[in-house]
């Protein structure tokens, strides 16, 4: 069963987000945003825009190295759940009350792993592309032959548009989860402390 047990007491507060996590995921969002904002509307000289990326990359290979080897919650293991769980949830996410999953709940999951997918491949391609106007080149764009070149800069800007995509579908999830669900997930991103469900549910099932 996936949903709120809670039923008369108020779930237990309990730490759920460690720093490392928190850090992670502000530096990430502020990052990405000012990379994105320096690609579209800086100076034609990259610098800056470049720095963000390797910043990026450096924090994405990081959380993909705690996916695979840490513990839970931060683990792939324990929030990317199969497609019967992930379906279950998905059916009960129009209920107007809380989750209080103790961690990303099954469809945030995926779309934690489906934003560090995009932002892998943003970061990756962005290292190859070409300037349109040949101003600020990617560092590694000399490995690869014009053609290639070409097609990777096709995809870090079609990419790019669609992790914006994805990412505004996030913060709408979570404003959804505050109006609809009146449930906060900032403060636990913010604080660590979350509300989560005392009864142990089968999570897969
Ligand atoms: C460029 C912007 C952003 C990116 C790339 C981003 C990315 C992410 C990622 C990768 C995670 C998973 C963290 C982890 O497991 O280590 C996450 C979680 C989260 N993000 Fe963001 N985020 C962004 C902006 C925001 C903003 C503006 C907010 C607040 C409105 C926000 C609120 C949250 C919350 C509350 C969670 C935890 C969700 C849960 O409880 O499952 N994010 N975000």
């Amino acid at each position: 069963m996936i949903d709120n047990p809670t039923a008369g007491e108020p779930p237990a507060l309990k730490p759920v987000w460690d720093i490392p996590t928190r850090v992670f995921h502000w530096l990430l969002a502020a990052l990405v945003i000012t990379g994105w904002l320096l690609g579209e509307f800086g100076p034609p000289v990259k610098t800056w825009h470049f720095y963000c990326g390797y910043a990026i990359g450096t924090l994405v290979v990081l959380r993909m190295l705690r996916g695979i080897f840490g513990a839970p919650p931060n683990n792939f293991v324990s929030f990317l759940y199969g497609p019967k769980t992930t379906l279950k949830y998905a059916l009960s996410l129009f209920s107007r009350k809380p989750s209080h999953w103790p961690g990303h709940n099954p469809m945030g999951g995926w779309s934690v792993f489906a934003m560090l997918l995009l932002l892998a491949v943003q970061v990756s391609t962005g290292l190859f592309a070409s300037d349109k106007d040949y101003i600020s080149d990617g560092p590694l764009n000399k490995w690869v032959s014009s053609d290639m070149r070409l097609e990777l800069t096709y995809i870090h800007n079609v990419n790019a548009k669609i992790l914006l995509a994805v990412i505004g579908l996030h913060v709408f999830m979570i404003l959804f989860y505050l109006i609809w669900k009146r449930e906060n997930l900032v403060g636990p991103m913010l604080t660590g402390k979350k509300q989560v469900r005392t009864t142990t549910d089968n999570e897969t099932s």
